[in-house]
């Protein structure tokens, strides 16, 4: 990690907010869903975290504007509040996060990357904002989503899918290692790396596509409680749910809106927006199972010949176009099959990029957790609340995703760049 590789992550990932950002006053302050905060809250709260960070801890810089502090710290108002609170405005926060950075493009000129403490060490602070930045951003991506404004989110060519091959890879029963001590940006909760003892299994090769899904559906899978959980049950009855969010039928076709339009639903991508309890369900009526945590890092990141973890499923090269769906390349996953390149050691694809992943697992701590450098990123989320994501959807930043990153959500939520795959214990 070098000052200038920080410096032009902190460049790209601005850009990225100030482009989600670029719209009329009115479409920032509005509120378009009560599970999101008008995204004119999140652009301010980037700046504002980055001051806490970088500026007051890192550097020991006064605070530029402690009035505000309070707006917006995400634990003191829920989402659906943030409407009624006394933002600052759009043009006013743009100059707040710009004054921010100035000083902070000083504090990293200043820093010593060798040390003293934690917060500095290999730049640790300046990963910390930058993948927060890059988070608020996806969370952004799905605000712009809800709001079915159209015009407003970029899209962009992929590479084409690929037909055949097996429907599942085999993973051999024997340890391997799961989270890391070395990755120098890895956050508390993916600390500290230790063995891990599996069984074998099967694990899909590829994530739930489309075609896969509306199977499920026109089979009855919305209408036959075998397949839920008693809890998913109760939710898919209490919410009339009978699709994952965003697709439209007449009866005969499948359609989805996406950023503003509506188009045929194409059968051969990952499906996406669907809450844990689908996914569950689906995995049920395939005959299979969501992987565990474990499992899923095993398949992604473990390389069985040389022992040790991988920081992507190919290796250690950083992700480009040929291996893996990151960055907002489009506005949408890949098709099925789009990147060979980018195959596990096991031969899983698609394991990183494209959809997020629910796995089967609470979002608990790794033994011998130690929270850094606050509570509040991880600690406070652990328990039988949350479910674990893996892999990074289309919508996330490589700079925030690896093979050891955790994501966490509730079992209901869907506005999420979320899909799955399955996996089954070996018969024996
Ligand atoms: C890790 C994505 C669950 O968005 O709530 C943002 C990331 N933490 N600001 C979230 C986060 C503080 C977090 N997730
Ligand atoms: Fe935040």
């Amino acid at each position: 990690m070098n000052k200038e590789r920080i410096a032009a992550e902190l460049l790209a990932v601005r850009d990225r907010s100030l482009a989600y950002t670029a719209a009329d006053d009115d479409l920032l302050v509005r509120q378009h869903s009560p599970l999101m905060s008008p995204l004119v809250w999140d652009l301010a709260h980037v700046g504002n975290y980055e001051e806490l960070w970088v500026l007051r801890e890192a550097g020991g810089i006064d605070p530029l504007r402690p009035e505000i502090d309070d707006i917006y710290d995400a634990f003191k108002h829920p989402r659906k509040d943030r409407p009624t609170l006394p933002l600052l405005g759009p043009a006013e926060a743009r100059r707040y996060i710009e004054g921010v950075r100035g000083r902070v493009l000083d504090v990293l000129d200043a820093i010593d990357l060798d040390g003293p403490t934690p917060l500095h060490r290999d730049g640790f602070v300046f990963g910390l904002v930058i993948q927060h930045e890059h988070q608020h951003d996806e969370t952004m991506l799905a605000t712009l989503q809800l709001s079915g404004q159209p015009g407003l989110v970029r899209d962009g060519e992929l590479p084409a899918g690929r037909s055949g091959g097996p429907e599942e890879v085999y993973v051999p029963a024997g340890p391997f290692s799961m989270g890391t001590d070395t990755l120098p940006w890895a956050y508390d909760n993916e600390r500290p790396a230790h063995r891990v003892e599996l069984a074998a299994y099967w694990i899909d090769r590829l994530p739930v596509g489309n075609r896969a899904y509306v199977a499920f559906i026109e089979d009855g899978g919305y209408e036959d409680p075998r397949w839920w959980t008693a809890e998913g049950w109760q939710w898919r009855q209490r919410r009339g749910v009978v699709a994952p969010l965003f697709w439209v039928t007449d009866g005969h076709a499948w359609w989805r809106t996406r950023f503003g339009r509506t188009e045929p639903l194409p059968m051969d991508e990952p499906v996406q927006h669907v809450s844990w309890y689908e996914a569950d369900a689906y995995a049920r009526w395939a005959g299979k199972r969501l992987p565990t945590e474990a499992e899923w890092e095993k398949a992604c990141g473990w390389d069985p010949e040389a022992r040790r973890a991988r920081r992507y499923p190919w290796g250690e090269e950083d992700p480009g176009p040929d291996r893996t769906n990151l960055g907002h390349r489009a506005a949408h996953p890949a098709p099925l099959g789009a990147y060979p390149g980018g195959a596990s050691a096991y031969g899983a694809e698609q394991m990183v990029g494209d959809v997020w992943e629910w796995t089967d697992s609470w979002f608990q701590p790794y033994p011998g957790f130690r929270s850094f450098p606050y509570k509040e990123y991880s600690e406070v989320f652990f328990g039988q609340e949350y479910r674990v994501l893996r892999g990074g959807s289309w919508a996330a930043d490589p700079a925030a995703v690896r093979t050891t990153f955790r994501n966490w959500d509730y079992p209901i939520r869907r506005q999420i760049f979320t899909g799955f795959r399955c996996a089954r214990s070996e018969l024996v």
